[in-house]
């Protein structure tokens, strides 16, 4: 029976979990922070630069925001080599206007691209587009990690990819500049070639296509690296520079004052009204969450800590009830909440695909709140036609072209984490907070399928005991369990990062103001099952 007593203790118990969640969280971006080991940050203050957490401070406005994306990417993916593959990448203001940041850490591997590397260069690159944010790249890099080749060079989004968004942002108007504080190599010296506006630092600053090792190999011409690709040479000589700069300070100053030269900032298409605080502190949503991951998250009260006032106003509050569904607002916007509340039917799909039409011809954007097993399955179920049912929510949530976001509060599984507007999808951003999860289903599940097959396919006479099967399924279920967890969807760059619940309300506004001043193309649904 749950007793005052009783629920105080789940709560401590829960909370007490989750703490320990956020501590490895932190301690992860701390990892990512720091960057490069010690002696790599001593080398290069000697050598009379800044760090590249440092750069950003001095380039964005004093007390401005930084909303990080994929600040864990490529977490124990190469040896050596921190959270974050060597790139810095997220929002901040500039004089005033939002711009995406980009900057190379010279203190991991010479602020080489691994493949993480590439991919979240283009992700914040697609961000940028997005919402149509100039970008400023602090260049300091030495081009491709050579023997990541096959996750650099080849495919579509990776490093190629880089100058194909340049090139077709540049062509819709956003603009990029590039500040270049240390030598650029091969694909890093065209990064900076292909923005509009280059800054470039005496005597730190090199752009060359071939380094002089290279070119001596190449040509045997034996030329010193300033009278190669040096700032001076560039600014002078070759013209490809166009701002030349002191030092690394003097270079972040001219960046903001050219930032200060672009057109302003496009006013918001939506409005907003005074942000009111939620009816719950944020900071509950330690105790709610359980700490057995196999239990639902309790939205309704999660619900209270991240909407204003914690007020929902209800679309068929008596209908589909596993999926709740209604219009709130976070930070004053206005957005569309679809959050579950257990697997989804028939009616809780057709309710979800109606109430997207709603906010689609209303401009308003949509919110998923995604912690769910997945569509019901079982003969009655399928009788009922869930099947077309999800179908159709799947085609409302994918044609919706109002702005999306997705977080993942719990576990998020199969089809349901489809629906609920997954990464395919292209949600504007998409995070999780630490206990959530992801999978094509939950490790329990996955075991007992894998197991009911293994049994089906025995040979006559062939025995499988109660031991050799749970030998077989412990395994499965571990390798679910550490697929699924937020760290690696976060190491793989699946999703945009993890936020501590405390940081939802204030990660939401932000993308909701920068949302609000792109127009919304008008919604085309693709043909609805019926
Ligand atoms: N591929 C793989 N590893 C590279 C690399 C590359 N292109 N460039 C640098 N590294 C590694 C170095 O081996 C070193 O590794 P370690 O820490 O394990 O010893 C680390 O990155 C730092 O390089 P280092 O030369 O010590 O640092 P630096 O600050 O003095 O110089 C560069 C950095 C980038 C200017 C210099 O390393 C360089 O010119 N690299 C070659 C760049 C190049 O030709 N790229 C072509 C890409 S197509």
């Amino acid at each position: 029976m749950n007793t005052p007593a009783s629920m105080e203790s789940e709560r401590r118990l829960n909370e007490g979990a989750y703490r320990e969640l956020l501590a490895s969280l932190f301690e992860a971006r701390g990892q990512a922070w720091q960057g490069g080991p010690p002696a790599t940050h001593e080398r290069h203050m000697q050598r009379g630069r800044i760090l590249v957490r440092d750069r950003i401070e001095l380039l964005l406005d004093a007390g401005s925001p930084f909303l990080e994306l994929g600040e864990l990417a490529g977490e124990g993916f190469y040896e050596g080599v921190a959270p974050g593959a060597g790139i810095v990448t997220g929002v901040g203001l500039i004089q005033g206007r939002a711009c995406m940041v980009i900057a190379n850490d010279a203190t991991v591997k010479g602020g080489t691209y691994f493949g993480m590397t590439c991919r979240k260069h283009v992700r914040a690159q697609r961000f940028a587009w997005q919402h149509r944010l100039p970008c400023v790249t602090l260049v300091d890099s030495g081009g491709a990690f050579l023997p990541d080749q096959a996750n650099i060079f080849p495919d579509e989004g990776l490093f190629g990819s880089i100058f194909h968004n340049q090139v077709g942002m540049s062509a819709e108007g956003i603009a990029q500049i590039a500040v270049v504080l240390g030598a650029c190599t091969a694909g890093g010296a065209y990064i900076p070639a292909l923005c509009d506006e280059i800054v470039i630092v005496r005597g730190k600053g090199f752009m060359f296509l071939g380094g002089p090792q290279l070119t001596q190999a190449a040509t045997g011409e034996i030329v010193d690296a300033e009278q190669l690709g040096g700032a001076d040479m560039h600014s002078r000589v070759s013209g490809v520079t166009d701002h030349l700069a002191d030092d690394d300070a003097h270079a972040l100053a001219i960046a903001r004052r050219l930032v200060g030269e672009l057109p302003p900032m496009p006013p918001p298409l939506r409005d907003r009204v005074a942000p009111r605080d939620p009816a719950r502190a944020v900071t509950d949503i330690y105790g709610l969450i359980p700490r057995d991951t196999r239990k639902p998250v309790p939205t309704r009260d999660v619900l209270q800590c991240l909407l204003d006032a914690g007020e929902l106003s209800e679309f068929k509050a008596e209908y589909g009830e596993t999926l709740i569904t209604g219009f709130a607002r976070i930070g004053g916007w206005q957005v569309g909440v679809l959050a579950n509340n257990g697997v989804l039917f028939t009616e809780s799909a057709d309710k979800a695909a109606h109430f997207i039409d709603l906010c689609c011809k209303r401009n308003v954007p949509l919110l998923f709140l995604s912690d769910v097993t997945g569509f019901m399955v079982g003969r009655e179920a399928e009788q009922g036609g869930i099947a077309k049912a999800g179908a159709r929510f799947i085609t409302a949530m994918s044609s919706a072209a109002v702005p999306k976001f997705t977080l993942i509060t719990g576990g998020s599984y199969g089809a349901g984490y489809l629906a609920m507007c997954g990464r395919q999808f292209k949600p504007n951003a998409m995070f999780m907070w630490p206990n959530a999860r992801a999978a094509i289903m939950g490790p329990e599940q996955a075991a007992m399928t894998l197991a009911l097959v293994k049994r089906q396919n025995l040979k006559p006479g062939e025995r499988w005991s109660a031991e050799d099967e749970e030998a077989f399924k412990a395994p499965i279920r571990r390798q679910y369990e550490d697929f699924a967890a937020a760290r690696n969807y976060a190491r793989h760059l699946w999703v945009d990062g993890i936020l501590d619940p405390a940081e939802t309300r204030e990660t939401l506004t932000l993308l909701l103001d920068l949302a609000a001043r792109v127009p919304a193309p008008a919604t085309r649904f693709g043909v609805f099952r019926m």
